[in-house]
């Protein structure tokens, strides 16, 4: 279906977005963004779900047709829509918006679906279970707060990956550094080990004043050791 929304009716929602603060606030707006959610990051030119989904697939090393993966604030399904393409089968998603689950829930992709506030109530899901969790377009600021990160390897099984994503531009800047010191302390820990880090230049279009044309993003792929 052809878009009937233009980079002005995008760029209001996601300034608009701004405004909210406190987690509850934030998953408000996802609960009424999500009838335009998918229209619109296609506006944006949003390709963070394809990114993560392409960097897990070239580095996992099991059979994709048994992975099981977690896809933590999966929203309307973007990312599990591109694993599938990329043969991986089984899906668990998990999100705050209860607009943006039942979106999930009709694509048929999930096996179950969880609604859960990342950063207030726990990840109820079984631990050392997964084979690859993910999180896309989540992780930044005020949105899930940088502790859920041991939440997300805490439900990976060992040897089992943890593809992350965030966003580099100006406003994002600080929860980025705090995010990587998160996975530096982690790998320190011995948790786990970098698989890849993916710089992006091209991650999606802009909609502050101040930046360029396109703001800078970064995939980021663990894999557990124990
Ligand atoms: C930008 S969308 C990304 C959705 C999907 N992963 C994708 O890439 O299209 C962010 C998602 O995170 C969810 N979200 C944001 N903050 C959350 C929180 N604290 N707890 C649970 N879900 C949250 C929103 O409801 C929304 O579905």
């Amino acid at each position: 279906m052809a878009s009937t929304r233009s980079f002005a009716d995008v760029k209001d929602v996601i300034i608009s977005a701004h405004k909210n603060v406190g987690l509850q606030d934030k998953i408000e707006f996802y609960n009424t963004w999500a009838e335009n959610y998918e229209q619109d990051v296609a506006v944006l030119d949003y390709r963070a779900p394809l990114l993560a989904a392409e960097c897990i697939t070239k580095n996992f090393k099991g059979d994709k047709k048994r992975a099981i993966i977690l896809d933590v604030a999966c929203g309307t399904g973007l990312v599990s829509k591109q694993l599938k393409k990329n043969g991986f089968h089984h899906f668990v998603g998990v999100d705050g918006s209860a607009a943006m689950l039942n979106l999930a829930r009709k694509t048929g992709l999930y096996q179950d679906l969880k609604q859960c506030i990342l950063g207030r109530d726990s990840l109820l899901v079984q631990e050392e279970l997964y084979d690859i969790v993910v999180m896309v377009g989540a992780l930044s600021i005020g949105q899930v707060p940088v502790t859920v990160i041991r939440e997300l390897w805490q439900a990976t099984k060992p040897g089992g990956y943890v593809c992350m994503t965030t966003r580099g531009n100006a406003d994002n800047r600080e929860y980025k550094a705090e995010l990587e010191n998160v996975l530096r302390t982690m790998e320190e820990e011995k948790r786990w080990s970098c698989v890849a880090v993916t710089g992006v230049e091209e991650w999606e279009r802009a909609v502050a004043e101040q930046e360029s044309d396109y703001i800078q993003g970064a995939v980021y792929l663990y894999q557990r050791t124990k």
